[in-house]
């Protein structure tokens, strides 16, 4: 039995991504806010709605999915019901040395996901405290396995992991809209236009990971001398495509 706090945007599609891709709605327990949200997706995906976070004693694994200005008071109540069970927070600002200052002595874990892992297309990014074995890892696994892949790393990797992965999905539905107009502009449907762009980057990421070459030795393959793809990217790099997406990095990265 699994339990979530927070049903919000990324633990809504947490969850979407689990119950979607084959986990038992069942064994979901999940306490949400103040609105109805949780209540909706409840009804939508068949999980347990419960009122206070000790009704989440009888899980194995809580996953925290509130904002940073829930999350202290969240901690609170969990520690009253968190002794043996495996602690995951998703919520920005949470370290795994501040779970474990707050929790005691709790396995407690750091996470990062992006939003396709509502569809089973997830990276997540996740530390762990030292006190996890190879078998909690198991058990994580087992469960986060569901929405994607899942990527242990030191937790000062986390957050430019985060970015990489959980800002650029929008960074990316940005370039899909901008490829779209420009088929609108030389004469395409608006939707064959997105279909044909929505299309290209799935089947692109798919290459990029199957395929045993680099993705600079994918982009030279389909570069003929003097061919039209070898202009479009001179065009990219005349109007600073690679410094734009880098400066975004930066730019999520600041505060
Ligand atoms: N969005 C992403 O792509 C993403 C990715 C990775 C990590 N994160 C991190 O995850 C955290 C949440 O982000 P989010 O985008 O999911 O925010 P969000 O959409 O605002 O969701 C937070 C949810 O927490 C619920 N909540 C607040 N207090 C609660 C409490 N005491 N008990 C139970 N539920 C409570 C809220 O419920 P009500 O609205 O019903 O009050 C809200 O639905 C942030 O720290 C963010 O940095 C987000």
């Amino acid at each position: 039995m699994i339990g979530f706090i927070g049903a919000g945007s990324i633990g809504g599609a947490v969850i979407t991504g689990l119950v979607k891709n084959g986990f038992n709605s069942d064994d979901i327990i999940v306490k949400g806010g103040r609105s109805n949200r949780t209540e909706i997706l409840s009804d939508q995906l068949g999980f347990q709605v419960v009122k206070k976070v000790k009704q989440l004693a009888e899980t194995d694994i809580i996953f925290i999915a509130v904002g940073a200005d829930a999350l202290n008071s969240v901690l609170k109540e969990l520690k009253e019901i968190a002794a043996g069970k495996l602690i995951v927070a998703f919520t920005g600002s949470a370290s795994v040395t501040h779970l474990k200052q707050v929790l005691g002595d709790v396995k407690v874990a750091h996470a990062i996901p992006n939003t396709p892992v509502k569809v089973g297309a997830g990276f997540t990014g996740i530390t762990y405290s030292d006190d996890f074995t190879a078998e909690d890892k198991k058990k994580i696994g087992s469960v986060l396995g569901y929405t994607g892949q899942l990527v242990e790393v030191p937790e000062n990797e986390l957050g430019i992991l985060g970015t990489v992965a959980g800002c650029s999905p929008a960074f990316l539905d940005v370039f899909i809209e901008a490829l779209s107009d420009a088929g609108v502009k030389h004469g395409l449907s608006r939707k064959l236009a997105y279909d044909a762009a929505i299309g290209m980057a799935i089947g692109a990421s798919k290459l990029a990971k199957q395929s045993d070459l680099n993705v600079s030795a994918l982009k030279d393959e389909v570069t003929s001398p003097g061919g039209s793809t070898i202009r479009g990217v001179a065009a990219l790099e005349e109007y600073g495509f690679r410094n734009a997406v880098i400066k975004a990095v930066d730019a999520a990265e600041n505060e």
